[in-house]
């Protein structure tokens, strides 16, 4: 009898036939080539080799951080105004311009800490990275739901985040680790009382606000610049998670909030958010008890009132998880004409990490990939070659030319968009120092008596919990901050771990430590 399994399609099959990569028709994809039916196999089996070898080379690296993610298409639609006036007069990007203005766009939500499949019910960070594909190019704007980051200056970043991942040696995330470090690292506490409370489980991906978090500038026409904070607020409300509904939907899915968004976006349900920009003049500020270039901080609304300046709507899902939410590629380098950067100095290693990072992770070509390509704007480089290019830039009329400058064609350099080309003059030593108004622990007091009742209970069940698995050290040196964030903190969470104010009096400030007249005055009263 004929085995059917070895057998090509049946008559009347109306189908598309199954090629190798080649374009060679696949008239068995069921049984490898053998000597006799149950002899070795054979090596110009291109169908099988080339089969087996692409699958052993699916995966590309995950994402050192933000490694699970969920990725939607939508628009962004612009007010044309900031407040009552025309936004021309604070930024010149197009996008923002024109009242009902769509610019196409793409966003990634991501966990921060956990591998591409871990639970998305993680006390964590929520990663909000928004690809606008504007017709000057791309804008990354990638950001957080928290509004604050756990540090100042990115020389850190790699020590925080080893922190927060899994032990080197057991794979646990030890709550040790967490906390020895953060004990250590005072600018981290009005983070820590944020991912600590309910706001570090949210509901969903629908149900968050997002955050630019680091300090960016807007430039209009004249050259002008202010400092700005962006924003997003959902429509939909927030909504967070107590830890025993998390572990209640963990135990069934670990995907939830993916399945959350895909589905709402399928059915028709389109997620909106609204963008909100604090705006302030660009300068240090001197009036102010923190540094506007400090991301350990939020501006306070009532003096920098936030004002809607367009409407963000999702509408369309991935259609394939890998090349459009494993390939996408964001940065805080990517901006556009009358955007622009501060000096904050999180954003300027942000800005270099990003794009090293996916050379590394997706391959020296990831531009060329169509979820990070720009749309709104035609790319001509003189950039050639390297793994896995895909097609050759535009070169112009001569495609022998691809340097510059020449006399016989190819790329011409672009005119500024103003005749103001000039950086503003910077004088300093070059140096190593902190900024000077660090101001730990006054906005995380203030978070922490915003919150409601049920709020505040929950953070210090959460930090008890917590730091009762810590070393005694680790919570003494914990308890000293929390009472300087606020005595009600500090008091709670201390008679959790049989630490009263006094066993801590005896800690001096941290090396370095910058304090306050409040924070003194706390530190007096201590014990
Ligand atoms: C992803 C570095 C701070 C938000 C990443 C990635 C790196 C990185 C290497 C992986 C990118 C990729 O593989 O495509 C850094 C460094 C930081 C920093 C060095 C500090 C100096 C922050 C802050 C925020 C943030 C403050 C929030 C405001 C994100 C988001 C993603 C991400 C949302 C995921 C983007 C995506 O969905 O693909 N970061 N990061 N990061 N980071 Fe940061």
């Amino acid at each position: 009898m004929t085995d059917v399994s070895s057998r090509g399609s049946q008559p009347g099959d109306e189908r598309e036939v199954l090629t190798n990569r080649q374009g060679h028709p696949v008239y068995d994809n069921q049984n490898q080539r053998t000597v006799g039916a149950r002899g070795p196999a054979t090596l110009e089996n291109y169908q099988f080799l080339e089969k087996i070898s692409h699958f052993d080379r699916e995966r590309v690296p995950e994402r050192v951080v933000h490694a699970r993610g969920a990725t939607a298409f939508g628009y962004f639609e612009a007010y044309g105004k900031w407040g009552d006036e025309p936004i021309a007069n604070y930024t010149r990007a197009k996008l923002f311009q024109e009242a009902g203005k769509r610019t196409p766009l793409a966003i990634r939500f991501s966990t921060v800490i956990g591998g591409r499949d871990s639970a998305e019910t993680a006390r964590d960070p929520r990663g909000f990275a928004v690809k606008f594909y504007t017709e000057d190019g791309n804008w990354d704007l990638v950001g957080n739901n928290l509004a604050v980051f756990f540090i100042r200056d990115a020389i850190k970043f790699p020590d925080v985040i080893h922190a927060l991942k899994p032990d080197p040696v057991t794979f646990r995330q030890e709550p040790n680790r967490i906390f020895d470090f953060m004990s250590q690292t005072p600018e981290t506490m009005h983070m820590l009382v944020n991912v600590f409370s309910p706001r570090g489980i949210p509901s969903d991906y629908r149900h968050m606000q997002g955050f630019g978090v680091n300090t960016y500038k807007w430039v209009n026409q004249a050259g002008e610049t202010k400092l700005v904070k962006y924003h997003w607020m959902p429509k939909q409300g927030v909504r967070s998670m107590t830890e025993e509904d998390a572990a209640a939907v963990q135990a069934k899915d670990l995907g939830h909030a993916t399945k959350d968004l895909r589905d709402a976006i399928d059915r028709g349900d389109h997620p909106e958010w609204e963008l909100v920009v604090q705006m302030m003049d660009d300068t240090d500020h001197p009036e102010l008890d923190f540094d506007p270039l400090d991301d350990t901080k939020v501006w306070p609304e009532n003096e920098f009132p936030p004002q809607p300046v367009g409407r963000m709507v999702l509408n369309e899902n991935v259609r394939n998880n890998f090349a459009e939410n494993e390939q996408i590629s964001f940065g805080t380098g990517v901006l556009v004409d009358g955007l622009d950067f501060s000096d904050d100095k999180m954003l300027v290693g942000r800005t270099f990490s990003y794009s090293d990072t996916q050379r590394f992770r997706v391959g020296p070509n990831y531009l060329q990939l169509p979820v990070n390509q720009p749309k709104g704007a035609t790319v001509r480089t003189n950039q050639r070659d390297g793994q896995m290019a895909y097609y050759v830039d535009d070169g112009g009329e001569n495609p022998h030319v691809n340097y510059e400058p020449s006399i016989t064609g190819g790329l011409r350099e672009a005119q500024y968009p103003t005749e103001d080309d000039e950086g503003p003059e910077i004088r300093g030593r070059v140096t190593r120092k902190r900024i000077a108004r660090t101001n730990d622990y006054v906005q995380a007091g203030q978070r922490y008596l915003l919150m409601e009742d049920w709020e505040r209970d929950a953070l210090v069940d959460t930090f008890a919990g917590q730091l009762s698995q810590c070393e005694r050290p680790v919570q003494e040196r914990m308890v000293w901050h929390f009472l300087m964030v606020e005595d009600d903190l500090g008091l709670r969470v201390g008679e959790r771990l049989g630490i009263g104010p006094d066993a801590v009096a005896h800690l001096e400030p941290l090396p370095g430590q910058t304090l306050t007249d409040e924070d003194r005055r706390r530190l007096g009263n201590l014990g």
